[in-house]
C-alpha cells in the first residue's frame, strides 16, 4: 500500500459535486474578483469564528504584514514570536522593518509563555502567536501579558481553523487574527487564499482599504496600497468546504485519536494537548531521536511524511542578517531536527491508518 502524506484530491472527492457546481455557477456569473462571492463567505466566516468583520484576501502571507501594517508596527518596533514557526510568520514581521524577537517553543509547539516575559523591552508592541500544528496556546497567560505591558496581539491562525481556548475561537483573542486557506490548511482553497478577522471597525475599514490599492471608492487613493483580493472563485469554493467545517474537523479529530490510542511506540512521542485548548489536528507531529533512520524505514514501506520544519527561520538563509547562531534556541533547533508530520488528510481511510500504525509500531532504532 502506498500512503502520502496528504491526499487534497479526497478532501475534494468528498464534496465534488458541490465544488463543482459552485466552480460552475462563478464562471457563469461573469464577475470574478471582490463580488457576492467574496461578501457571503466574509459573512460567513466571520458567523464561524464569531467576530465581527473578516476580510478576504490573496494569502496568509498578506493578512501577516498586512497586519503589522494596519497596526502601525515597523522599523525600529520588536515584536515576539516563537522560533519553530513557519518563515512566513516571521516574513509578516519583517516585510514591515520591524524585528522579530523569538521564543522557544513548549511541549506543544506553540510559544513557552514562561519564556515570554523575559524578552519584552520598551520597544516590543506586540506578540505575534501561532496556533501552530492546529492546537490552540496558552491565550490565558498571553492576554495577562498583553495587558500588563500593553501590547498588540496578532494571531497566526494559518493551521487552526476552529481550535479553540477556553471556548474561544484561535483568531479572536487579539486585535486580529490571521488566516491562510492554502490548499493543505483545514480550510483549504484551490490555490492561494487568506483572510483576517477581527472586531474592530477601524482596522476592518484599513485592511479593504488596503487589499485594494488603497483605494476607498474606486480610483480615490487613499494610501499606496497593494493587490491582495480574493476571488470570487475561491470564495465560492471556501464556501462550500467552510459549510462542511464541522464534520471536517470531526474526522481529523477521529483519525488523530486512533494514532493517540493505537501508536505504541517508546522511541516516538506523541503529540498531547494543553488543558483548556482544542486542537483541530492541522498536522499529527511526532518526534524522534534519530528521524532519518525513521523516515527511511516509512518510505521503504511506501509511507510519505513531511518535516514542519526542518529550518528554523532564525537559521534559515534569509535570516542570517539577525546574526543568531546554531545553538541560540536549543528547543526549536531539537525540534527542528526531531518532528515529522504523519499521513493525515480528510478521507483517510482506515485501512490506511492501520497501515501506518502497524509501520510505526514495529519500528525499532539500530542503536
Ligand atoms: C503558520 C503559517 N503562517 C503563515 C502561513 C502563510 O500562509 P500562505 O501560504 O497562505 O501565505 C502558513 C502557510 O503557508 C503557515 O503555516
Amino acid at each position: 500500500m502506498k500512503i502520502m502524506p496528504n491526499r487534497l484530491d479526497k478532501g475534494f472527492g468528498m464534496y465534488q459535486k458541490e465544488f463543482e457546481q459552485k466552480a460552475l455557477e462563478v464562471l457563469r456569473s461573469g464577475w470574478y474578483v471582490l463580488g457576492n462571492e467574496v461578501k457571503q463567505f466574509e459573512e460567513e466566516f466571520a458567523a464561524y469564528t464569531r467576530t465581527k468583520h473578516c476580510v478576504g484576501l490573496a494569502s496568509g502571507l498578506d493578512a501577516l504584514w498586512i497586519a503589522f501594517r494596519v497596526l502601525g508596527i515597523g522599523a525600529g518596533d520588536e515584536v515576539i514570536v516563537q522560533g519553530n514557526t513557519y518563515i512566513a510568520s516571521v516574513m509578516g514581521i519583517t516585510m514591515n522593518g520591524a524585528t522579530p524577537v523569538f521564543v522557544e517553543p513548549d511541549e506543544y509547539y506553540n510559544i513557552d509563555v514562561s519564556k515570554i516575559e523575559e524578552k519584552i523591552t520598551e520597544k516590543t508592541k506586540a506578540i505575534l502567536v501561532v496556533h501552530l500544528y492546529g492546537q490552540a496556546s496558552d491565550m490565558k497567560t498571553i492576554m495577562k501579558l498583553v495587558q500588563k505591558y500593553n501590547l498588540r496581539l496578532v494571531e497566526d491562525c494559518a493551521q487552526s481553523h476552529g481550535a479553540c481556548f477556553d471556548g474561544k475561537m484561535t483568531g479572536t483573542f487579539g486585535d486580529i487574527g490571521c488566516f491562510s486557506f492554502y490548499p493543505s490548511k483545514n480550510l483549504g482553497a484551490f490555490g492561494d487564499a487568506g483572510a483576517i478577522v477581527t472586531n474592530d471597525n477601524k482596522i476592518a475599514e484599513d485592511f479593504r482599504i488596503f487589499r485594494n490599492y488603497g483605494s476607498e471608492k474606486r480610483y480615490y487613493n487613499k494610501l499606496v496600497g497593494t493587490n491582495s483580493r480574493l476571488d470570487e472563485l475561491q470564495a465560492g469554493l471556501l464556501r462550500v468546504r467552510l459549510s462542511h467545517m464541522e464534520e471536517l474537523t470531526e474526522e481529523r479529530i477521529k483519525l488523530c485519536n486512533i494514532y493517540l490510542n493505537e501508536i505504541h511506540n517508546e522511541q516516538i512521542v506523541l503529540p498531547t494537548v494543553r488543558k483548556g485548548a482544542t486542537t483541530v489536528w492541522h498536522q499529527f507531529v511526532i518526534r524522534c531521536r534519530n528521524r532519518q533512520e525513521l523516515i527511511d524505514y516509512l518510505n521503504a514501506k511506501e509511507i510519505g511524511t513531511i518535516i514542519h520544519y526542518p529550518i528554523p527561520p532564525h537559521l534559515s538563509e534569509a535570516y542570517s542578517y539577525l546574526g543568531l547562531n546554531k545553538g541560540s534556541m536549543s528547543v526549536t533547533e531539537r525540534y527542528a531536527e526531531e518532528v515529522l508530520s504523519i499521513p493525515l488528510y480528510n478521507g483517510m481511510t482506515l485501512e490506511e491508518q492501520k497501515y501506518v500504525i502497524k509501520a510505526i509500531n514495529t519500528f525499532q532504532l539500530s542503536d
